[in-house]
């Protein structure tokens, strides 16, 4: 075990920091920057097929389901396509309307959660075509969906997904840019500037890592506080919700993600004095928003941990810690965030001496339902 740990002392830190060649693998022969062409070979849709669709389906659970949260933003703003997502536990259940011209994409990376597979059947028995994002090549998944994109993520073994998580999320960004490319709502050169943006994303992840010691003193310092909030909004929303999932499943402690405008409807009066709230506050046409929302959290005494763009210079006068990413663009700064929230998690379960890569009471793939 500690060979294939490769000097690391979890698998979940050697998972962190696999991602920089993780998403180099994933996107591997599929976009072309001076075309500004993404090839998916894999999806079987024609340009045509692509027009005719009126809507997308996501399916998944757990941390997929955070990703494909993140796929409903991006289809709808950026390919101006319908797009619905589930949890699979419910979909089965809640009598779903499924319309002509609908996409099913199902999203698990271990190609076997029971809930996952039985909302898949539910939908595929209207004859709905089915696209699967997996990360095990011959798991259930793939043998059920007509067709298959696969993360590239490489085996992971720590039971928090990480590198699962950002494959699936850069599969998403070029299923939503291949879209909006064929439904001609994108230029061949807005994606040219994209696919640059997204082939600089694991050298960036590397600047992230080489500056972890900052993480994991933040980290430190609030380990033993009782609530831990997280705030983002639009394409950080999903992030801020998963950056709480990351923090409970391996450190034990009470956190929950919030869309940063739900604040003052309910979670705003659980702040108190020091509890710490992190909130993903990189520029975008938001950011005006989640400054106000961040002098709300600061009025009521609470402590900012902001994680903001490295050339941000406004942020240190609102927020108590500033953890940045390198400046990148709206659109794919999720995929820079996200791992500064995966090693905060990280950094306080090892502070607080827990069990990182075998979380009590999770697996990591539900084969039950
Ligand atoms: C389990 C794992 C999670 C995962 C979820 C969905 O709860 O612990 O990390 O997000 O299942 O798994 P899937 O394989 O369908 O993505």
């Amino acid at each position: 075990e500690a060979a294939e740990k490769a000097g690391y002392e979890h698998f979940m830190l050697k998972e962190i920091h696999e991602q920089v060649s993780a998403i180099h693998n994933t996107l591997a022969g599929k976009v072309s920057e001076l075309e500004g062409k993404i090839d998916l070979k894999e999806l079987n849709m024609t340009d045509e097929e692509i027009r005719k669709l009126s809507r997308v389906q996501i399916l998944a659970c757990g941390t997929s389901w955070h990703a494909g949260l993140l796929g409903k933003y991006l289809f709808e703003q950026l390919a101006g396509i319908h797009c619905d997502i589930d949890i699979c536990s419910e979909y089965r259940y809640r009598s779903p309307v499924i319309s002509d011209g609908t996409l099913a994409i199902a999203i698990t990376q271990s190609g076997e959660t029971a809930d996952t597979l039985a909302a898949v059947r539910e939908i595929m028995s209207y004859n709905c075509p089915t696209l699967a994002i997996t990360n095990v090549v011959g798991s259930t998944i793939t043998r059920e969906a007509n067709s298959v994109l696969y993360t590239r993520a490489g085996p992971e073994i720590g039971v928090a997904a990480t590198k699962t998580f950002s494959t699936q999320l850069t599969l998403l960004y070029l299923l939503a840019v291949k879209f909006a490319l064929s439904r001609g709502k994108l230029s061949p050169d807005y994606v040219k500037g994209f696919i640059t943006g997204l082939r600089k994303i694991p050298g960036q992840i590397q600047q992230i890592l080489n500056q972890k010691e900052a993480v994991k003193e933040c980290a430190e310092n609030f380990a033993h506080s009782d609530n831990y909030f997280f705030l983002g909004r639009n394409l950080n929303y999903p992030i801020a919700l998963e950056g709480a999932l990351k923090l409970k499943e391996i450190s034990y402690l009470h956190a929950e993600g919030f869309a940063a405008g739900e604040l003052k409807h309910g979670p705003i009066a659980l702040l108190e004095k020091g509890t710490p709230v992190v909130t993903i506050a990189t520029k975008g046409q938001t950011y005006d928003k989640v400054l106000s929302n961040i002098k709300e959290v600061k009025a009521r005494d609470a402590t900012v941990i902001a994680v903001a763009d490295n050339k941000d210079t406004e942020i240190g006068k609102y927020a108590d810690v500033v953890l940045t990413i390198p400046p990148s663009s709206e659109l794919l700064s999720p995929l820079l965030s996200v791992v500064v929230l995966q090693l905060l998690a990280y950094y306080t379960a090892l502070a607080r001496g827990c069990s990182i890569d075998k979380p009590r009471n999770l697996a990591k793939s539900v084969t039950v339902e």
